[in-house]
């Protein structure tokens, strides 16, 4: 797998995961093509035999996340995100958490009698029991406070009594599961605009952080405009990238390629 290790590789990716070790993988954060909703250039998607193979070669401890959504097709979702999710349990993952990616700008929708959709899925996979999580944190609102009768330690099932808290309210607290990103309008995401549904490079930063350490092996099997990789690269992580598409390498190349060339940036995201 070596010599895969910090390349754009351009080929079928159920062919090329063929010759990677087992277990050599910390994260894969990856976008399949939704449902045939967009036209990329001649992929073939075998789903399942791609997610056997992100199992194998996922170490123990190792996470995938999946970001995908639905189309609408005679008046019905397809409910493909959900088929897929469960397949993924079925072949021996966790589902560790549904999160949820917000678009703060969503394309505006032909009315048909439904809410404009504004989110796409991120399942979050793991091999076992996570090993790294470095939680993004956020400020409290209340921080400070005392919140008589209002604040209360989390209760689960089978603690029905709700204990208040002691303590005040702390200024920090782990992030929510709903994550919103402007989409396409950051000068470092209009980098991909050659590609049809790049991700924000910030929710794949996100990731990053909270599921890998320095030097982690960072992959996407459908890295298309290359934001996986080149967000790997500019915070230290090694990564892997395949796209079955000429055009969409050469982009990822071009991208992975530029922040190589800013040791400056590279060296502050180390050490930061
Ligand atoms: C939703 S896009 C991924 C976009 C990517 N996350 C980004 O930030 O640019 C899905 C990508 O999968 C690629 N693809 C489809 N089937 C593939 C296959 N079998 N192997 C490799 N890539 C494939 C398409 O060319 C397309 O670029």
């Amino acid at each position: 797998m070596q010599k895969y290790l910090n390349s754009i590789i351009e080929g079928n990716c159920i062919e090329v995961m063929k010759n990677f070790d087992d277990e050599g993988i910390d994260l894969t954060v990856t976008s399949p093509p939704y449902d045939d909703l967009r036209n990329y250039k001649g992929y073939v998607f075998p789903f399942e035999e791609i997610a056997q193979e992100l199992y194998r070669i996922t170490k123990q401890g190792g996470v995938v996340v999946w970001v995908v959504a639905d189309a609408t097709i005679n008046a019905t979702e397809t409910g493909t995100s959900f088929k897929q999710a469960l397949y993924f349990k079925e072949i021996g993952f966790n589902l560790h958490d549904t999160m949820i990616f917000r678009k703060k700008n969503p394309i505006p929708q032909i009315y048909r009698k439904r809410y404009n959709n504004e989110f796409e899925y991120m399942f979050v996979f793991s091999k076992g029991v996570v090993s790294t999580h470095n939680p993004i944190l956020v400020d409290c609102m209340h921080a400070g406070s005392e919140l008589n009768g209002t604040t209360y330690k989390n209760y689960s099932k089978n603690e029905q009594k709700r204990e208040k808290l002691a303590k005040p309210v702390k200024d920090k607290k782990i992030k929510g599961n709903i994550w919103e990103y402007v989409v396409g309008k950051k000068e470092e995401d209009q980098e991909a605009k050659g590609h049809p549904a790049p991700f924000p490079c910030q929710l794949v930063r996100d990731h990053i952080m909270s599921w890998t350490n320095q030097d982690g092996i960072v992959f996407d099997p459908m890295c298309g405009s290359g934001t996986t990789p080149r967000v790997a690269v500019e915070m230290g992580r090694n990564y892997i990238g395949i796209d079955i598409s000429h055009e969409y390498c050469a982009i990822a190349k071009m991208r992975v390629k530029a922040i190589e060339s800013q040791p400056a940036l590279f060296n502050a995201s180390i050490a930061a």
